[in-house]
Formats: C-alpha cells, sequence, structure tokens
C-alpha cells in the first residue's frame, strides 16, 4: 500500500490530523496498537482552548461540540476557605474555553473519519517507521500474523508517550527533558450535577482538590494523592469524604454525591522531546511532551503541534515549498515549552509537596494572595489559561 502521509497513532492527534489532510485530498492511513473500543473508552481531560475548538470546526467535526460542549468564562481559584473567580472572558479580552470530554471528541473523529472511508488499521502491532532519514520512508506493521508494509512521503508519529514513533529515532539524535512529581490524581466519573457551573481548582492543607464536570448531569472530580495509593482503598465514600474536606464549606455542602462509573489514579509529568522532526518523521503530540492536567494543557498542546505541521504539509503539496516542514520543530516547542511551563506553575502553585519546607509554604500562599490581589497577575493566568495563540 502506499500514502502520503502515514499516521501512527489513532488519539485526538492522529485523527485531528487526519482529518485535516483527508479534506485536503491528501490520502493518510491511521495505525493504531489497539481497538476502536478501547480507545473509545479511555477517559482523559476535557477543556478545549479556542484554538482547539477553530480546528476542530475547519475539520468538520464542531457540530455536536458546539451543540454539547459548556462554554466557561471563568473558573474559581479557592483557598483558605473561600473562592476567588478568575474572570477568563474579562481578564483576556473576551476569549473562553469549552468544557468537552476528550473521549466525545475522539468519538466525533473517530466517527467523521468512517463516514468519509479513510482508512484505520486498529490491533496493528509492532508498528515501526523506516528510512525516515531518506526520501522514501516506509512503516511495517503486523496484523492476521502478516507483516505489511505503507510507502509514504511522510510519517506522522501520533502515538503518545509510550509509542513506536520516538523510540525509532536514534538516542543521539534527541534529547529529552523530565520532571517527575510527587503525587498523582485521584479522579472519579459520576452521574451527578457539578458541584458549581465553573471548574473549581482547590488548594488545602490535605492536598489538591479539581471539581470539573462533562455536562450538566455529569462530574468529574479529583483529588492529590500519594503515588503509592491503591485505588482499591478508595470507596466512594472516602473519595467524596475526602473531596468535601478540602473544599470550602458552602461548596461541600452543596455537593450532590452518588455511584462513581470511573476511578484511576495517574502520576504527574512534565516531558519534552526535541527536536520534533527528524527527516520525513514528525512527533506530534504526547509522542513529543507531556504535562501534567493542571491547566488542561495536553491536549490542546497536541492541537497546536497539528496546526503547524498540517499547515507545513500543505505548504509542501501545494506550493511545493518545505519551508513550513523545515520550521514545524521549532515553531511547536516555542509553544510546547510555555505550555510545559504554565502547567508547572499551577501544579507547584495548587499541590501540597511533601518535601516542602515552610519557607516553600508560606511562598505559596503569597503566590496565591498575590494572584487574587493583582489584576496583572490574573491577567497572567488567564491568557495562558485561555491559551497562547498559534
Ligand atoms: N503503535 C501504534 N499505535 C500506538 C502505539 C504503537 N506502538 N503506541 C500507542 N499507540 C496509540 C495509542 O493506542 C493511542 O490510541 O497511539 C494513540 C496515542 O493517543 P494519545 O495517547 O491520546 O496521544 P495524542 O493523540 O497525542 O493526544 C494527546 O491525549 O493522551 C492525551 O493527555 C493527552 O490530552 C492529551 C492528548
Ligand atoms: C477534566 O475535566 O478532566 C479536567 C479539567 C481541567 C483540568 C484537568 C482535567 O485542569
Amino acid at each position: 500500500m502506499r500514502v502520503q502521509v502515514a499516521i501512527i497513532g489513532s488519539g485526538p492527534s492522529g485523527l485531528l490530523l487526519g482529518q485535516l489532510l483527508g479534506n485536503a485530498g491528501i490520502e493518510t492511513v491511521i495505525l493504531d496498537r489497539s481497538s476502536k473500543a478501547h480507545i473509545l473508552s479511555r477517559v482523559r481531560a476535557g477543556v478545549l482552548e479556542e484554538g482547539t475548538v477553530g480546528l476542530m470546526e475547519k475539520a468538520g467535526v464542531g457540530r455536536r461540540m458546539r451543540a454539547e460542549g459548556l462554554p466557561h468564562d471563568g473558573f474559581s481559584l479557592a483557598f483558605d476557605g473561600r473562592d476567588h473567580r478568575i474572570d477568563l472572558f474579562d481578564l483576556t479580552g473576551g476569549k473562553r474555553v469549552m468544557v468537552y470530554g476528550q473521549t466525545e471528541l475522539t468519538r466525533d473523529l473517530i466517527e467523521q473519519r468512517e463516514a468519509d472511508s479513510r482508512l484505520t488499521i486498529y490491533e496493528a502491532a509492532n508498528v515501526t517507521p523506516h528510512d525516515f532519514d531518506g526520501a522514501a520512508p516506509f512503516v511495517t506493521y503486523e496484523k492476521d500474523g502478516l507483516t505489511h508494509r505503507i510507502d509514504c512521503d511522510f510519517i506522522a508519529g501520533c502515538d503518545g508517550f509510550h509509542g513506536a514513533s520516538r523510540k525509532a529515532v536514534p538516542e543521539t539524535a534527541i534529547r529529552t527533558f523530565e520532571k517527575v512529581y510527587p503525587f498523582g490524581w485521584l479522579g472519579i466519573l459520576a452521574e451527578v450535577p457539578p458541584v458549581s457551573e465553573e471548574l473549581i481548582y482547590a488548594n488545602h492543607p490535605r492536598g489538591f482538590a479539581l471539581c470539573s464536570m462533562r455536562s450538566q448531569t455529569r462530574s468529574r472530580y479529583y483529588i492529590q494523592a500519594a503515588l503509592d495509593e491503591k485505588i482499591e482503598a478508595w470507596s466512594d465514600t472516602r473519595f467524596w469524604d475526602e473531596l468535601r474536606r478540602r473544599l470550602p464549606a458552602h461548596h461541600a455542602e452543596a455537593m450532590v454525591t452518588g455511584p462513581s462509573f470511573e476511578k484511576s489514579i495517574a502520576p504527574l509529568r512534565s516531558f519534552v522531546a526535541e527536536p520534533m522532526r527528524f527527516g520525513r518523521l514528525f512527533l506530534v503530540g504526547d509522542a513529543a511532551h507531556i504535562v501534567p492536567p493542571t491547566g488542561a494543557k495536553g491536549l490542546n498542546l497536541a492541537a497546536s503541534d497539528v496546526h503547524y505541521l498540517f499547515s507545513g504539509l500543505m505548504e509542501h503539496y501545494q506550493d511545493r515549498s518545505n519551508a513550513g516542514i523545515d520550521a514545524y520543530s521549532a515553531r511547536a516547542l516555542a509553544r510546547v515549552w510555555k505550555a510545559v511551563r504554565f502547567s508547572w506553575w499551577m501544579t507547584t502553585m495548587l499541590h501540597r509537596f511533601p518535601e516542602a519546607s515552610d519557607f516553600d509554604q508560606k511562598i505559596q500562599e503569597a503566590e496565591l494572595d498575590y494572584l487574587t490581589h493583582s489584576c496583572a497577575a490574573e491577567t497572567v493566568l488567564a491568557e495562558n489559561y485561555v491559551g497562547l495563540p498559534y
């Protein structure tokens, strides 16, 4: 088989890139090691920047997101028993975010790809990029006991942090940067109305908590948890009790609780691989970088990578210029590092670090106090939260 762009990974990066390229008449195949059912069952974050919303619309898959997504003009920082609202809309001159689960976004993209009869090969084993240093790259994979080969012009490595694309690059050609945080997030989904119309990010002596949502009837809640916590030790009752203790009293009292239908613990990490292009192989999204979920930048960074790569590939195919492809890595990384910094800063400001000294604690309190008394500081938070321009 031969296509113009072989895409490894059917997560948001691969699907969005595939949709934009397909609409422009560029032939793609998507290869994923997982099943479609598994991909559609993954629960991840749910806050979209305007740029991400715009790309979904540009890809022609914005209809359900517009109808069912919840536009948010602000969020709350809760600490010291009170709430402080960050008015995103006012502080950024009219920008907002959209609450719409990554699971739904993935479903919309997969359904549209199927409706457009574009090929995705699920449960492809040992997917491997080859010869991307030369002019004739190809990808091999195994399925049903056979080895298959796909020749292509370019390979888009959209296969997440544990994927094969980054691993195919010689160690000497890549530099990585990493920070692992000394805690994780324990998250649940429950069919209960959200405690507040807007998200609440809470800093409490017992640890961070986040109140988020998927709809008017479905809530997503998280609490900071030690890395060695066992999920089995967290009954729903224990989770709700702990969450309520970390919130201001008026929220704790208003909280509607119920059985959870999803519960998981995720570690927090910042990671960047440089560069993001190796000849005819491009790394996109989680394959190149990971951010902690504080601030919900993971999916949005995947979207901005897709934007830069798509425009570079269009310049290549339509204008016969490689300028955009040559600039891809530098353009993407400039935006990636700013979101890495922002996610690290929000994580540092809102969590309780096990090894924090009294000095560290006072600095954290001063930071929150400054943030809630300075319009300049609030604007910095808001501008980054709604998403820096592409
Ligand atoms: N071969 C083929 N496919 C693979 C391989 C492999 N070796 N390894 C992983 N994959 C697939 C996974 O099954 C998954 O469907 O690649 C896809 C990667 O998707 P994501 O991990 O969702 O990454 P990405 O599309 O870049 O999306 C970034 O999603 O992971 C979240 O927090 C992240 O919100 C961010 C966004
Ligand atoms: C979520 O709804 O899952 C979510 C929202 C905001 C975050 C992280 C996760 O910062």
